[in-house]
């Protein structure tokens, strides 16, 4: 099944982390290389260790090594940090989530191990991994590159690759290649660029009593930090960090010596690893250790023509973060699929790559498909790279700054640090080349590419398709905004009047402050001014319309609330609603809705909520909303229009127009509270998925139901209450042309604007549920599963407005589409996602 290969040839200078992976990646783009190590030895045992990630795991699983590498560890459970008096600062959060949320868990291992499967999963393209060979010299030439090494053999390729670590002789050679080019001044403050100022003692020692296994253990000091990690078999991986004397630049950097490693370590003998295990014990049952210095750098130029250098050799971290590692293996997968485009281009073209006897593409086709990856992942690294660097300062508590933030910070954000770094790893690279393996797709925080998008995803397509929600706000403007003008100079002779009587006498002194604030008062005053004419009830009409529509609002917002709730959503999603619904209170709702819809549904695709737990609303983010909302916005409500005296439902009037501030504040600390009674089940748990999801849309359903009864009932009270022999509908609706006809009184025109302001809101939430449902429904086809039909739905949707009103056939609408949206995203977790349904998905196995 060897497929045709491409004559393209890449030429690797080293064989470790980076340099493995590249091949890996190569091979399965069918393009073809040879991988150059100076060591005899593919996998020496020289003490080091590496922490691998679900995201470098993913390329792992992709490229067959997991399981393999799996089978070797504990998984990472629990973090401790021990201060240098050996008292407990922090112990951190359930590490275990991290698989739960990406599919990998979070391991430790010999790099050595690592990189021993890598090189046997290479099968017989490991003849094409050279060792003894220490490249010392490239000759840069027009159609190629030649690569000579220390035996006096050479290697001719379109590209030679620097996988050749910190001491990269590539990025050298690259680096006088760039001098020739004229690029003078770059690559003198290249040169400059690597530092080191901390030096690491690291090893690997036998099972140490004390140390739990899968826990981690960091120690902060002044000037030296320990991480110390217990892995399968109670197996000891540590890392002593110390600052230098001084900050060292290129060649003074120091070498050391056993007799330095045993000097620096005698120091420091007595420090805790736990508040219960010294240093010495684990230094007691070394297999074995070596120290290093800790170069630090971060390359502005990864590539020049035929040159690129990818890990260490180019951006060199220090190892607190455990991500040097990630990083090479991101850069090395990212690399073989930019390499893959150029050589498919090449192929497209209508070349016989087969038959070809050299690559035809040129060098400057390869500089720029190199240039824009390197852009990409100049955008990526840099993140990681302050980490890596700060997190090394913090750790030694370099500064007050830094102290600071180790004792008082850091400690406090343990969950949120891991929610960052969960975020950032969804947005990881893969092989292009292989589909997403299984376990990817099952994990409740998707990652991004796992679910390409389709074409409805489209941000234009989509703005298309608002159009109707673009009528309902021209439409709005057209009546509603046509009676707010004609009643303006109504208004404003009213509050120069300065008092307003309502039809059985009573007088409100409207000069007269209600909150108090003043700002509040003149901004606030004159909108519970439009409120009076209705909820005093001098006209009895507009009451009951008030009434029903003031109580389905509790739904409407509610649910725009908890659309920017959901897991897929940054928590500042939720100023998107908050903004509307203070700008609802000025314009009416009517005139905002539509707008908030068109945006919600744009920015929303549904690719972004079906993957993994995206959906999912926290279960004590739904229920606070739902008791807030009942327990303040709806009481409230009500109190507008209950009270005997006009003035008490004046006041209760004021204090509802605040709600679209005060009811976000208020169900914030209710679910903070919610979340410490009912917390999520541990992800040691194996139904914790299954548990979290069934918590999710029962909590979801109480809401949309709860809502749904309350708007129901009172708009069935309104029913009955109406006065006898007016239409149900004239409550509801104006005439046709009521907007062109002239605005008799204040009260006239503000109910008027009011019932204008109802409809349009409906008439916008009908429009985006519609939308809503159509996506759903194309997803369905696509997967060719039950769907539903649209007679259905119209005409429940019309039986239920008439029998309950507009804001419960929303609410209902909602939890209908909430309901099919969970059993889609169910199943495309059982099953796969759609696209890769049609049989290409494969499981990623060990055989
Ligand atoms: C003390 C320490 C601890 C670390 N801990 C972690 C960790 O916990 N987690 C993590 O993710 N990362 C860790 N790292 C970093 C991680 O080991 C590196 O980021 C990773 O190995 C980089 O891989 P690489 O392939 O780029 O370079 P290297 O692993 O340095 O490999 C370079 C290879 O090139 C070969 N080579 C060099 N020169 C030549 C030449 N002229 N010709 C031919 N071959 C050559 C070398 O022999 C070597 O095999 C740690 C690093 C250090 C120093
Ligand atoms: C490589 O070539 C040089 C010069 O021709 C020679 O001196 C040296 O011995 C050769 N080395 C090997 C390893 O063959
Ligand atoms: C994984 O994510 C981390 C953090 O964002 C990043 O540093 C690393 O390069 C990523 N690795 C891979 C293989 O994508
Ligand atoms: C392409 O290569 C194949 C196999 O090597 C050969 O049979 C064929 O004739 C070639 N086609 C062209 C257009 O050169
Ligand atoms: C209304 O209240 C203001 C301030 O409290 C007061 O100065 C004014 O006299 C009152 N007007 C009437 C008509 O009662």
């Amino acid at each position: 099944m060897e497929a045709p290969q491409s004559k393209f040839r890449v030429v690797i200078v080293g064989g470790s982390i980076a340099g493995l992976t590249l091949a890996h990646g190569l091979l399965r783009n069918n393009i073809d290389f040879v991988v150059l190590e100076s060591r005899d030895d593919i996998a020496p045992q020289v003490g080091a260790s590496i922490s691998i990630n679900p995201n470098g795991s993913r390329i792992f699983d992709q490229i067959g090594v997991f399981d393999e590498i799996r089978d070797l560890v504990e998984p990472l459970r629990q973090e401790e940090i021990w201060s240098d008096s050996g008292k407990l600062i922090t112990r951190s959060v359930d590490l275990r989530l991290v698989s739960e949320r990406l599919g990998y868990p979070a391991m430790f291992l010999d790099r050595q191990a690592v990189l021993a499967i890598l090189y046997k999963h290479l099968g017989a393209a490991q003849s094409r991994v050279l060792l003894n060979k220490k490249v010392t010299e490239v000759d840069h030439l027009p159609e190629k590159v030649v690569v000579h090494c220390a035996d006096n053999t050479t290697f001719e390729g379109d590209l030679v690759v620097g996988a050749d670590g910190v001491r990269s002789t590539i990025r050298y050679r690259m680096w006088d290649y760039m001098e020739t080019r004229g690029l003078i001044r770059e690559t003198a403050e290249e040169r400059k660029r690597m530092k080191s100022e901390y030096n690491c003692v690291f090893g690997i020692a036998e099972p140490t009593p004390g140390l739990v296994s899968g826990m981690l253990y960091r120690t902060y000091g002044e000037g030296y930090s320990l991480l110390v990690i217990s892995s399968k078999h109670g197996r000891v991986y540590y890392f002593f960090f110390a600052k230098m004397d001084k900050v060292y630049t290129g060649n003074d950097t120091p070498q050391y010596s056993q007799a330095d490693l045993e000097e620096q370590v005698a120091k420091y003998l007595g420090k805790p690893v736990t508040g219960t295990v010294p240093f010495s014990e684990v230094i007691q049952r070394t297999v074995t250790q070596t120290m290093v210095p800790l170069e630090e750098a971060l390359f502005k130029h990864w590539c020049m023509d035929r040159f690129v250098c990818i890990g260490d050799s180019i951006h060199k971290m220090t190892p607190n973060l455990g991500q040097g590692g990630m990083c090479a293996i991101e850069s090395a997968a990212s690399l073989a699929n930019s390499l893959a485009t150029l050589v498919v281009h090449d192929a497209s073209e209508g070349k016989n790559i087969s038959a070809s006897s050299s690559s035809s593409i040129s060098v400057d086709e390869i500089h720029r498909c190199l240039k824009n990856w390197e852009a990409a992942r100049l955008a990526r690294i840099p993140t990681v790279y302050a980490g890596s660097r700060d997190l090394t300062r913090i750790e030694a508590l370099a500064s007050p700054k830094y102290k600071f933030i180790a004792f008082y910070i850091l400690p406090y954000f343990g969950s949120y640090l891991l929610d960052l770094n969960c975020l950032m790893m969804t947005g990881s690279v893969k092989l292009d080349c292989e589909p997403a393996p299984a376990r990817s797709l099952q994990c409740t925080m998707a990652y991004t590419d796992s679910y390409p998008q389709t074409s409805a995803d489209k941000a234009w397509k989509r703005a298309l398709k608002v159009a109707p929600l673009v009528a309902c706000y021209a439409a709005a403007s057209a009546t509603m905004g046509a009676v707010v003008q004609k009643t303006m100079p109504y208004l404003i002779k009213q509050i120069a009047q300065g008092t307003w009587m309502a039809s059985n006498g009573e007088v409100i002194n409207l000069t007269e402050p209600i909150y108090h604030v003043q700002f509040l008062d003149n901004l606030l005053g004159p909108m519970a001014l439009c409120f009076l004419p209705s909820i005093s009830g001098s006209d009895p009409q507009s009451r009951l319309q008030m009434l029903s529509f003031m109580t389905d609002l509790s739904p409407v917002y509610g649910i725009w609330l908890l659309e920017s709730l959901r897991n897929s959503e940054s928590w500042y999603k939720v100023l998107l609603p908050i903004t509307a619904g203070i700008a609802s209170q000025f314009c009416g709702i009517g005139m905002i809705a539509p707008l908030y819809f068109a945006v919600e549904y744009i920015a929303t695709p549904l690719s972004r909520i079906l993957p993994g737990h995206n959906r999912i609303i926290d279960p004590s983010t739904t229920g606070a909303l739902l008791v807030s909302l009942l327990g303040s916005y709806n009481l409230i409500t009500y109190a507008n229009f209950i009270p005997r005296a006009i003035e008490t439902r004046h006041w209760y009037n004021a204090i509802w127009q605040l709600f679209p501030v005060t009811l976000p504040l208020l169900q914030l600390p209710i679910a903070l509270l919610a979340r410490r009674l009912f917390p999520r089940p541990p992800p040691a748990d194996p139904d914790a998925k299954t548990k979290i999801q069934r918590r999710n849309i029962r909590t979801v359903r109480f809401f949309y139901r709860t809502l749904a009864l309350v708007s129901g009932l009172t708009f069935i009270y309104t029913r009955f209450t109406k006065p006898q022999g007016t239409p149900m509908a004239s409550l509801f609706f104006p005439g046709l042309t009521e907007h062109l006809a002239p605005v008799t009184s204040f009260s006239q025109g503000i109910t008027l604007a009011l019932q204008y302001d109802q409809l349009m809101s409906v008439a916008s939430g009908f429009v985006w549920l519609a939308l809503r449902f159509r996506e759903l429904k194309e997803r369905q086809e696509s997967r060719s599963e039950a769907t539903f039909s649209w007679w259905k739905a119209v005409g429940a949707c019309a039986a239920s407005t008439f029998a309950l009103g507009p804001g419960a056939t929303f609410a209902l609408g909602w939890g209908w589409r909430e309901e099919m949206l969970e059993q889609l995203a169910v199943s495309m977790q059982s099953g796969g996602s759609g696209h890769l349904a049609e049989g290409e998905v494969v499981m990623q196995g060990g055989k």
